[in-house]
């Protein structure tokens, strides 16, 4: 029996069901028979996922289509979704916007969209799912926040902040409730290929989808605090945190 077989069944909520690294992340939990409540606003691509994991031997799985940036809605969400799973044993916090840098340098609206839908509305549901679990004394909430969080860079530090912002949410939220036995990760991807960065350059050597996913299950199975996926970027990013400013801001990132 393989090490994922052995497993047993847990109960995961899938925030951002439809994204690339869910959408893999997935496969595996419902390959070792575990039972799933995905999340996505897209009701289409979410009924095909919702088909594909049940297919591939989740023991359950029940659905909901919402749109996350709705923040008044997600207590009745999170207590529906939780209602139906009959629990809960990890949260995956997944959803993401890359959006555009150029357009939020130029209109506030559309940075105020990007800092909304990666920073302020996972901090809506962790907020929830934390008090929840807190009480229960249980419960993973795998987040994924990004190396991009790290520096701001020129590029993209619109959707960087927010990850930031994300990232310090998650250590404090950590540092709250581990003592309540609740286990918060803080997941940290590279670029990675999925839709979030299709056309970009060099996508062709960012990392495969399939091999993050294999590593997020395994690090959730464990409850790791800090996840730097490929591992590769927990040494990058020391090297690009550690470049003094006055060359930083120079340099083309
Ligand atoms: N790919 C990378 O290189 C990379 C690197 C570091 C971190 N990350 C982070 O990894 C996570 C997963 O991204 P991915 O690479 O798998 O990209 P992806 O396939 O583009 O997934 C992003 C998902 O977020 C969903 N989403 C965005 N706003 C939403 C909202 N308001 N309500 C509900 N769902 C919403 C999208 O839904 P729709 O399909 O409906 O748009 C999509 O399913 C994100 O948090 C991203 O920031 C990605």
């Amino acid at each position: 029996m393989s090490e994922v077989q052995a497993k047993a069944p847990k109960r995961i909520l899938i925030l951002g069901a439809t994204s690339g690294m869910a959408e893999q992340c997935g496969r595996l939990w419902a390959e070792r028979g575990d039972a799933l409540f995905l999340v996505a606003r897209s009701s289409d691509k979410l009924a095909a996922v919702a088909a594909d994991l049940k297919n591939r031997g989740a023991s359950f799985v029940d659905s909901a289509v919402a749109d996350l940036d709705d923040t008044n809605h997600h207590p009745e969400l999170l207590a529906h979704a939780i209602n139906s799973l009959g629990g809960l044993d990890v949260a995956f916090v997944v959803m993401g916007a890359l959006g555009s840098q150029e357009a939020a340098e130029k209109h506030f609206p559309d940075a105020h969209r990007l800092l909304h839908t990666n920073y302020v509305a996972p901090a809506s549901l962790l907020t929830w799912l934390a008090n929840y679990c807190a009480q229960r004394h249980a419960g993973t909430l795998a987040v994924v926040s990004s190396v991009a969080g790290e520096r701001g860079r020129k590029s993209n530090y619109v959707y960087g902040s927010a990850k930031a912002g994300l990232t310090a949410f998650t250590d404090g939220l950590r540092n709250r409730v581990d003592r309540e036995g609740v286990k918060v990760m803080t997941i940290k991807p590279g670029p990675v290929k999925t839709a979030m960065t299709q056309g970009m350059k060099g996508q062709e050597k960012f990392a495969d989808v399939e091999v993050v996913a294999a590593t997020l299950v395994k690090q959730i199975d464990k409850g790791t605090d800090v996840v730097y996926v490929p591992g590769i970027w927990r040494i990058i990013m020391a090297v690009i945190r550690a470049i003094p400013e006055r060359i930083f801001k120079k340099l083309n990132l």
